[in-house]
């Protein structure tokens, strides 16, 4: 990518009340260990790279990466490994849970198949770990492969986004939740009320992986920590069909505590929190990919699936 390049793009830094507003609550999740420094949980130290700081124009060209703006400040953090504590992740308070999630989809390149299965599988998880009235997944997902795979570039696929980001601000989150509603005729009347979107991924080449996703518990990010960013989408050198999406890139804070699951399998389910109506809760969580220094030079490339779907409460 390229750094440096101005692109005349209005960013603004995220208000004082973007990400949490129960600092109280933050105060207490560190002091009474939360972020498990002593919990002895197994701890991994890998690249995270984050925005560098102060940066207020950053833009991504998911298909014209050459025109992007985005200087990194690439940090080594500690990673803890919480697969042996997940059921002390909650989605309510870290935003992070990892759920059982049988999957019987055989060909994800085989979308029209695969969403059958697939879309209904997931809504029925997301029901039973929320609780939510109604569940829409998105239509659509991102199928991505490590870069040391035979597969890597593969049409129809990605590649493992290593930079921590957050999908989308308070002014995109509430744009992608009536997106998913569609024509739903009920859809005025679901807006109106709670609503939370969830990131969803799931592993789909066997463990370990080499290029887990890597969380950040929300009770240690901080709202100034939010950068509002722009990624943009559509065909290459088609500025006509591109289309913008406003997300949070991340500034270093040597508070942030990063966690992840080793060893995730396609029967189980990362689900996080990307957004949510009520501004009370703990509502960002950053990720993104890393290499394990843990998995060894045999661990096969990383292949997985991430969606996103939004869950109505009233
Ligand atoms: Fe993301």
């Amino acid at each position: 990518m390229a750094a440096g390049r101005p692109w005349g793009v209005i960013a603004v830094r995220a208000p004082a009340s973007y990400c949490y507003d129960r600092v109280p609550d933050v105060e207490d999740a560190l002091a009474d260990g939360a972020r498990g420094g002593a919990a002895g949980l197994r701890t991994v130290q890998a690249e995270i790279n984050y925005l560098e700081t102060g940066v207020t124009d950053s833009i991504w060209y998911a298909a014209d990466s050459w025109r992007s703006h985005m200087p990194l400040n690439p940090q080594i953090m500690p990673i803890q490994d919480v697969r042996s504590v997940r059921d002390q992740m909650s989605l309510d308070r870290e935003g992070v849970h990892l759920a059982d999630a049988h999957c019987a989809v055989k060909d994800f390149l085989d979308r029209e198949a695969a969403a059958e299965v697939f879309i209904p599988e997931l809504e029925e998880v997301v029901r039973g770990v929320t609780g939510a009235k109604k569940v829409v997944v998105g239509p659509m997902w991102v199928h991505r492969h490590s870069d040391r795979s035979e597969r890597f570039g593969e049409a129809g696929t990605t590649y493992p986004g290593r930079y921590a980001h957050v999908d989308y601000s308070d002014l995109s989150g509430p744009i992608a939740a009536r997106q998913m509603l569609g024509d739903d005729p009920d859809a005025d009347r679901l807006m109106q009320g709670h609503f939370a979107i969830y990131n969803l991924w799931k592993a789909i080449s066997e463990p370990p992986l080499d290029t887990p996703l890597a969380v950040c518990d929300a009770t240690s990010v901080a709202a100034e920590d939010l950068m509002i960013s722009y990624v943009v989408l559509g065909p290459p050198q088609d500025p006509a069909k591109e289309f913008k999406l406003q997300t949070n890139m991340v500034q270093h804070n040597p508070r942030h505590r990063w966690v992840y699951f080793s060893g995730m399998n396609r029967d189980e389910l990362l689900m996080f929190r990307g957004y949510d109506s009520d501004t009370a809760r703990f509502r960002r969580v950053p990720h993104t990919a890393f290499d394990d220094p843990s998995s060894g030079p045999d661990a096969p490339p990383r292949e997985s699936i991430d969606i996103r779907c939004v869950a109505f409460f009233d």
